[in-house]
């Protein structure tokens, strides 16, 4: 078995793997390209579009991340070769966390007292009680569900929302156009944790982001795409002006990295963060990458990356 490696760090992939398959060829794509040929697999994150169009015989792509965006955008991306991607794979709890952390920095207006402080202001906000204060968590993939379950267990109303209906303990969870409409309606902080697709493209725009009570906040561990930043910006509000929403914490943008003129950058009420909610666990994400390519050899049915839903 052949399996090529590319991902920043990929010797530390590429070592992980062959020790958990001696027998396999493990290389990586700095490989030379006769020897990277004819590889059975290849274990990649934002690969250049020659590595995948050069392959002759694969049996399966392994996506290192949880979104496949990138990867079913790469121009020759064969269309028949099954596609798995990593789920949840300790990336889930990362992102509870950093979630968390955003939910409790506007639930217990630390944005306003960052503010007070550079106003030298002492001034005590009340604390709402917990039960008034609903997050809606938008996408209940792997990632999606535990981040919802974690902010019910930590004693916020959750609710979720995703394409088709769900059910997962502790969460409201909703679903369709007019579940949306519920959702955001009823939330004091919205977390964007949809797939990156054609139906999910700035789904959060000017309209969706009015549809939030007066003062909610955003937090977007998921995908730039899903907001649509210039209307983002007029509804938080600017040049002083106040906005209808409160506050974002954003992990991902449209263009990465955030360009430096780009005015989120300066937005007093934006906290911004470079694509870190999640980095990808080594050593959960080799358990998982194993376990497909055992799947895989074995000739088992793998729940593989469906590409015209984009997920
Ligand atoms: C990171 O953004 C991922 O999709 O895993």
């Amino acid at each position: 078995m052949k399996i090529v490696v590319h991902i920043d760090d990929a010797d530390q992939w590429q070592a992980a793997i062959k020790k958990a398959l001696p027998h396999a060829t493990v290389l990586t794509s700095e490989a030379p390209a006769e020897e990277r040929a004819h590889a059975d697999y290849l274990a990649v994150w934002k690969a250049p579009a020659h590595l995948l169009q050069e392959q002759t015989q694969l049996k399966g792509i392994i996506n290192l991340g949880a979104g496949v965006d990138y990867l079913l955008n790469t121009p020759g991306l064969p269309s028949n070769v099954p596609i798995m991607k990593l789920r949840d794979a300790g990336m889930g709890e990362l992102i509870a966390d950093y979630t968390l952390y955003g939910v409790l920095h506007f639930y217990r207006s630390m944005d306003r007292y960052a503010q007070h402080q550079r106003d030298a202001q002492w001034q005590p906000h009340p604390v709402p009680e917990k039960s008034q204060w609903p997050v809606g968590v938008l996408g209940l993939g792997a990632i999606g569900r535990l981040v919802a379950t974690r902010l019910s267990q930590a004693g916020f109303p959750a609710l979720g929302w995703s394409r088709s209906p769900k059910e997962i303990s502790g969460v409201r969870c909703l679903h369709g156009e007019s579940g949306l409409n519920e959702l955001l309606s009823q939330v004091q902080c919205v977390v964007a944790l949809l797939p990156d697709t054609a139906e999910t493209q700035q789904i959060l725009d000017a309209k969706r982001l009015a549809a939030l009570p007066q003062g909610a906040s955003v937090i977007n561990p998921g995908r730039g795409s899903l907001i649509d930043e210039q209307a983002l910006l007029e509804a938080l509000g600017q040049d002083g002006q106040p906005g209808h929403l409160r506050g974002a914490l954003l992990d991902v943008f449209c263009e990465e990295p955030l360009p430096a003129s780009h005015p989120l950058w300066q937005h007093p009420r934006v906290t911004i963060t470079p694509h870190m909610a999640g980095p990808t666990p080594l050593n959960d994400a080799i358990d998982q990458v194993i376990s497909y390519l055992r799947a895989f050899e074995a000739g088992e049915t793998l729940e593989t990356v469906n590409p015209d839903a984009g997920y």
